[in-house]
């Protein structure tokens, strides 16, 4: 009794509440509000809910001018919100104009319900940090979380509530455009990267001040899109999704990720966005994740298309009985699941149930208390000089030197007269945010060629050439429409153009002490519809590196790109090669601050990087064959080329050198006992640097076959030359569990167990333990 008076006076405070909106431009609370009274307020409100508010409650509406969506859906966006509100509104960067929606949720309609606006923040709003497959190559999640604070922060303090992010499909097939978006091939770094993202952004509760809602995705599989393609279609056996595929969503939902956005792809037949398995069993029932799922954008429309749903209508049910909560942009709930209701194929509870998550996440946002951001606000917390400080610190740490022969870098400014900084990617902006990054409101930009003179000052001779232009075969869907209008392709050339270029270029070097040529992919070259077959330096720019190369001066090649390329002739006669990846706002400084040894270059490969696209997909943790690679007499693989990576999952050099030994690992334990290990790694260069101490595991046989080794641990430590630091690790259930195909469950088997610690995938210092029952 004494309680449901207590519910009841809750219950009237927060009706109270709702229905005296409050205009205060603070963003956030403090305090993690107390569950039960979110869910007693969520529930209040929605008993006083029509249908058409709760559908709308379901619907994100697309903030720019959609004709398609109005035609669907019979009114325009506004006429939606003021009339029923809305779930949430996308695509809008600019506060102003957030604001002045926020004012019509809040003040023109009945239940006065804010709205939640969602962007694709994914690796900074302002202050533009290294793109996610840089960043973990950083191997640093500690880094990882503050730059997603930093981007929270900025995103916040512009009105944007929510974060499609962070990205961490799995992506084993460098083809796929969309590699760049997330950690790369492996789930134990892939799952670390999503625990980080999710804190940077959401802070430790959600409502957190200076934070936002994120978003994991996309829910789930694709990465394996076949060919590479994206879009397309992605055949998964459950063993993979369990082992492989599924861990860093899992990670996401334990860190508490707010919501989850399903993917475009049909997953084993069924689209995940129409997926019950996925979006229920997986992540309602298994998983206990209590926010909301939202489709990616016209995912729910798409079922149509994919040939899985009959019509629209049909669609919005196959979607929503699948657990997806929120329809991001295509109006299709919005107009048919009023109609299922009244058609009673599914129920109010149903639709209760669906809208709670979100009514509850915007009470826990602080949403109801603080709808508005205070524009006045806004420029300084963008302008923030020491986020700029934070997005250089990341660059050294992400870039990722492959190669450098008798040490040719770092450079020295002081014995240097003459630089030529060559290449098509040398002096553009937009190119070295990555697509996201170009596409919500990026501050400056550092050019690498501004960086370079920045750097040596004027005694240094720079002097530049852009080579050929870049752009692709076939234009991306992405240029030309308003909305992306920030991504823009180089104006395509002729042959004798491109020919004109090199041999400018050519002339430049010669002039020159040495060249420095920044290769690779524009933005559009990367990312969402931006998949290749070729892996080949675009665009006459392997010609443009062979002739350079050609004119016999040092050359150092710095790859600006979203993916392994194929650089198999670079890997053998161009001296060093920096995989920059897309650098971001602060690129030119980092990238110079590495070049000129004012910083220590320290990542290390995501991704195992191939010699072709013909042995793709590529990943190092594959099962043993019978006939491994490492047979001495009878590789049988390929005759053409060697199946191996030309760099391992893992490696990265320095400007230092480290050993590793004394590796000590507890010989035996019981299931559900712990193995410690140990190892020191020693700096046995003359710079002191990082170390990245990766630690792999194989289990020897078992009730399945089990990859040849799997990543359990990883440390970055630094070290100051001469100096020597054991590392330990604990290797428990977690690292030493697996989902077994002929089980159907997860398993931890006793077994004998090799170990190794090292610096890459490939590293020799071995040990072994046996579990037993
Ligand atoms: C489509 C993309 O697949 C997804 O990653 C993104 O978040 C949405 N569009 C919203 O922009």
């Amino acid at each position: 009794m004494g309680t449901r008076i207590v519910f009841a006076s809750w219950v009237f405070i927060f009706v109270t509440l709702l229905s005296q909106p409050q205009l205060s431009a603070q963003s956030t609370l403090p305090v993690a509000p107390d569950e039960g009274q979110v869910h007693a307020r969520a529930t209040a409100l929605l008993r006083k809910m029509t249908v058409d508010e709760k559908v709308a409650q379901l619907s994100q509406l697309p903030g720019t001018p959609l004709p398609e969506f109005t035609e669907n859906v019979g009114k325009t966006m506004e006429e939606v919100l003021k009339q029923f509100g809305a779930g949430s509104i996308l695509w809008i960067s600019d506060p102003k104009e957030i604001n002045r929606l926020q004012h019509v949720a809040v003040e023109q309609t009945r239940l006065h319900i804010p709205v939640l606006f969602g962007l694709d923040v994914i690796h900074g709003y302002h202050t533009i940090f290294p793109a996610p497959i840089a960043m973990a190559s950083s191997w640093d999640p500690e880094m990882v979380e503050q730059a997603q604070a930093v981007a929270a922060k900025e995103a916040r303090a512009a009105g944007i509530d929510w974060t499609f992010a962070p990205m961490v499909d799995i992506a084993r097939d460098p083809r796929w455009g969309r590699m760049v978006e997330g950690a790369g091939e492996d789930p134990f770094l892939g799952a670390a990267m999503a625990r980080a993202q999710v804190l940077g952004f959401q802070g430790q509760h959600l409502g957190a001040p200076d934070h936002v809602l994120a978003s994991v995705k996309h829910f789930a599989g694709y990465g394996a899109a076949d060919g590479g393609r994206d879009y397309d279609s992605s055949y998964i056996p459950e063993e993979q999704m369990w082992n492989t595929y599924l861990p860093p969503f899992k990670a996401a939902v334990d860190a508490g990720v707010g919501s989850v956005m399903s993917a475009y792809m049909d997953l084993n037949d069924v689209p995940a966005s129409g997926n019950h398995w996925l979006l229920t069993d997986v992540l309602r029932d298994t998983w206990h994740f209590r926010g909301f799922v939202v489709s990616d954008a016209f995912a729910v429309k798409s079922l149509v298309t994919h040939g899985y749903a009959r019509d629209l209508q049909d669609a919005a049910y196959k979607a929503f009985t699948a657990g997806l909560n929120m329809d991001m942009a295509s109006g299709t709930y919005l107009k048919y699941l009023p109609l299922e209701l009244q058609q009673k194929k599914i129920t109010m509870r149903q639709i209760d149930e669906a809208v709670l998550p979100i009514l509850e996440t915007k009470i826990r946002m602080g949403l109801f208390e603080h709808p508005y951001s205070d524009e006045t606000n806004t420029d300084k917390v963008l302008d923030d000089p020491e986020h700029q400080r934070l997005a250089r610190r990341a660059i050294p740490r992400s870039v990722v030197l492959l190669r450098n022969q008798n040490a040719l870098l770092p450079l020295d400014k002081k014995t240097i007269r003459s630089i030529a900084v060559i290449g098509p990617l040398a002096d553009d902006q937009n190119d070295l945010l990555s697509m996201w990054g170009a596409l919500v409101k990026p501050g400056p930009t550092v050019t690498i060629l501004q960086g370079i003179q920045e750097k040596v000052g004027p005694s240094v001779h720079v002097a530049f050439a852009h080579g050929p232009n870049l752009s692709r075969t076939i234009p991306s869907p992405f240029e030309g429409i308003p909305m992306t209008a920030a991504l823009k392709e180089q104006p395509a050339q002729t042959d004798q153009e491109a020919q004109q270029s090199i041999a400018d270029a050519v002339t430049l070097v010669r002039q020159s002490d040495i060249a420095i040529l920044v290769l690779g992919e524009i933005d559009l070259m990367s990312g969402e519809a931006a998949s290749r077959a070729s892996l080949k330096l675009s665009n006459h720019q392997e010609d443009l590196l062979e002739a350079v190369s050609a004119t016999g001066k040092p050359v150092v090649l710095v790859l600006v790109n979203g993916r392994p390329l194929n650089i198999s002739w670079a890997a053998e006669h161009v001296p060093a090669i920096l995989e920059a990846w897309y650098p971001g706002s602060q690129g030119g400084n980092g990238i110079a601050d590495v070049l000129f040894g004012d910083a220590n270059p320290s990542g290390h490969l995501p991704v195992s990087w191939p010699r072709a696209s013909g042995q793709l997909p590529l990943y190092y943790n594959h099962n043993l064959t019978q006939s491994p690679e490492t047979a001495p007499d009878f590789k049988s693989r390929y005759w053409d080329i060697l199946s191996t990576p030309l760099y391992p999952f893992g490696y990265g050099l320095g400007y230092t050198t480290f050993s590793f030994d004394h590796l000590q690992v507890t010989p035996e334990a019981r299931i559900g006992g712990k193995i410690d290990v140990s190892a020191d790694v020693t700096n046995t260069g003359k710079d002191t640097g990082d170390a990245v101490v990766q630690l792999y595991i194989h289990q020897r046989a078992g009730s399945a076959s089990r990859p040849v080794r799997q990543l359990k641990g990883f440390e970055r430590v630094t070290l100051e030359p001469g100096a020597t630091r054991t590392v330990h690790f604990t290797l428990g259930k977690d690292e030493l569990q697996f989902w077994s195909p002929a089980e159907k469950k997860w398993v931890v088997e006793p077994e004998q167990f090799d170990v190794w610690v090292g610096g890459d995938s490939s590293a020799a210092l071995h040990a072994s333990f046996r579990l037993t029952n």
